[in-house]
């Protein structure tokens, strides 16, 4: 564990109670094959805590209870304003643990105690306001014939499969737990295999705030055995997934027997456009953070980023300072800007990458330092000489590793912006208001920062273009994606 601060006493209480169940009806349970698995702290590379290795015989028990508690009412039921209490109920205990979800989010999957503790803030902020929304789903009354009355009635999904990613465990899963909730439905969860342990402790913190059983239902264990057999399931009526491309691909696949709604949130190559008449110092500040916040394991970073061919070099070479200037180190001292990557495999699979860019004939400009000893620590790492059709400039990476690729007008942004299997977001620095808005209209990615980057709000749609998603999540949106509308005729 990290010594730069004093763990907080719940992380230690809850990594000594030994190995974590299952959350089914209400009860935390073993695997019903006996089996857990080691997860691990990517700073320190030693064994934080064992699990229990669901399957698909604990995916259908899950599922069942939560289909029992969907049919029979227990919570879609309960009158708007009682879902809404218990919503702000949740929230409170996210925010009297913020701390201890925090640093045990830290420990658990290496990003920096700042990061963290920003998630933990989004995840309250996401159940305060999900719990504004029962009380204001609304149905309509149609215009039409006269003879009959016309009207619909809105509608919970039933059950909700939540398939999470290791990168912001605590963040992703309030982004479908809370508005799943919101709209009457019941949830089975299947974290990410590297990262479960917050959403674990999410897990108590909804039991204690009185959630009926079965409501919720968290099921730790790998992608094929867990994942899939949640994605297939004849009583899952929806699937809300955040994680790689590949994998959405395959879920989406695997969903098509039983025709589930499906909610991808994919992977993306945000393209970060510099045009000489922005504020340089700003945007090579926000440059940095945009490829190395999250340890550069975040979707929507800014890893592609694009400078007018006159600045190129002065831009360059300020961002160069700036990163040599980074501390990377252990996540939990908050004097640290870049800690560890995730595990083992995303380590191995970032290196490849940077061998790969030099491959390919890119240079690496500069990088960090290493700090020396254990930990999945890789130097944030800056390409230049790159063009987009190099891997790196092409593939999600998912790293502190950004290339930087000249062009020459707006146009050739737009283009080179453009020219990616991503859509995710991007990014555009200029004082040119005309600028500006052209460029967001142009951009095809489905949230576009100007001057400013990695900017997100939970009233805000936020949903990818391309092959960085499939639906739009956050806001009204989250409500429209887990309900079904229903029309009604009434012969007059
Ligand atoms: P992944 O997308 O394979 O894993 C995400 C979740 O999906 C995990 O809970 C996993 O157990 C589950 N899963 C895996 N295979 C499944 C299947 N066949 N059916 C149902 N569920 C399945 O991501 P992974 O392997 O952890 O990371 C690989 C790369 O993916 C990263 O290097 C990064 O490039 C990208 N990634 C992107 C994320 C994003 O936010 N855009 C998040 C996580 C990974
Ligand atoms: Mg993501």
């Amino acid at each position: 564990m990290g010594s730069a601060e004093a763990i907080d006493p719940g992380v230690v209480a809850f990594l000594r109670a030994g190995t974590r169940g299952m959350l089914i009806n209400g009860e935390w349970s073993s695997a019903s094959s006996g089996k857990s698995f080691p997860v691990g702290n990517p700073s320190s590379e030693e064994v934080l805590a064992h699990v229990a290795e669901g399957d698909s015989t604990d995916i259908d028990a899950a599922v069942a209870a939560a289909r029992r508690a969907a049919d029979d009412g227990r919570w879609s039921d309960l009158p708007p304003s009682a879902r809404s209490r218990m919503l702000n109920r949740c929230a409170d205990l996210i925010e009297r643990d913020s701390e201890m979800l925090a640093q045990l989010e830290t420990l658990n999957n290496g990003m920096t105690i700042h990061v963290t503790r920003g998630l933990v803030q989004y995840a309250i902020d996401l159940f305060r306001y999900y719990a504004g929304w029962p009380t204001k789903i609304h149905g309509a009354t149609n215009p039409g014939d006269p003879a009959v009355l016309n009207y619909t009635l809105r509608e919970p999904l039933g059950v909700v499969g939540a398939i999470l990613p290791w990168n912001g465990s605590i963040g992703a899963s309030a982004m479908k737990i809370a508005p799943a909730l919101a709209c009457g439905n019941c949830v089975v969860v299947k974290p990410a295999e590297q990262a479960p342990l917050t959403v674990l402790r999410l897990g108590e913190l909804l039991l204690e705030a009185g959630l009926p059983d079965g409501v919720v239902n968290i099921v730790t264990g790998f992608g094929p055995a867990a994942g899939e057999a949640l994605t297939r399931h004849p009583d899952v009526d929806a699937i809300a997934f955040t994680g790689s491309t590949n994998t959405g691909k395959k879920i989406l696949a695997a969903s098509t027997d039983t025709l589930k709604r499906t909610i991808l949130e994919l992977g993306g190559k945000t393209p970060n456009i510099i045009f000489p008449d922005c504020d340089i110092e700003t945007a090579v500040q926000a440059a940095l953070l945009g490829f190395t916040y999250m340890n550069g394991q975040g979707c929507a970073l800014g890893t592609r980023i694009f400078v007018q061919r006159d600045i190129h070099d002065q831009f360059v070479a300020a961002l160069g300072q700036a990163v040599r200037a980074m501390k990377v180190g252990n996540p939990l001292d908050p004097a640290t800007a870049v800690g560890p990557l995730g595990f083992r495999a995303q380590f191995d699979r970032v290196t490849d990458y940077l061998a790969i860019g030099r491959r390919d004939g890119a240079t690496v400009a500069f990088e960090a330092a290493r700090p020396s000893g254990k930990g999945f620590y890789v130097p944030p790492t800056v390409f230049t000489g790159v063009t987009n059709d190099m891997r790196i400039a092409r593939e999600e990476i998912f790293g502190p590793v950004a290339a930087v690729i000249p062009f020459t007008d707006e146009e050739d942004a737009v283009f080179q912006g453009n020219d990616s299997l991503y859509g995710l977001a991007a990014a555009v620095w200029t004082r040119d208001l005309g600028r500006a808005h052209r460029m967001a209209r142009a951009l095809k990615a489905g949230t576009i920062w100007v001057n400013t980057m990695a900017w997100l709000d939970v009233s805000c749609p936020f949903g990818g273009y391309k092959q960085s998603g499939l639906g739009v999540e956050l806001g009204p949106n989250s409500i429209d994606a887990y309900m079904q509308t229903k029309a009604v005729f009434v012969k007059l």
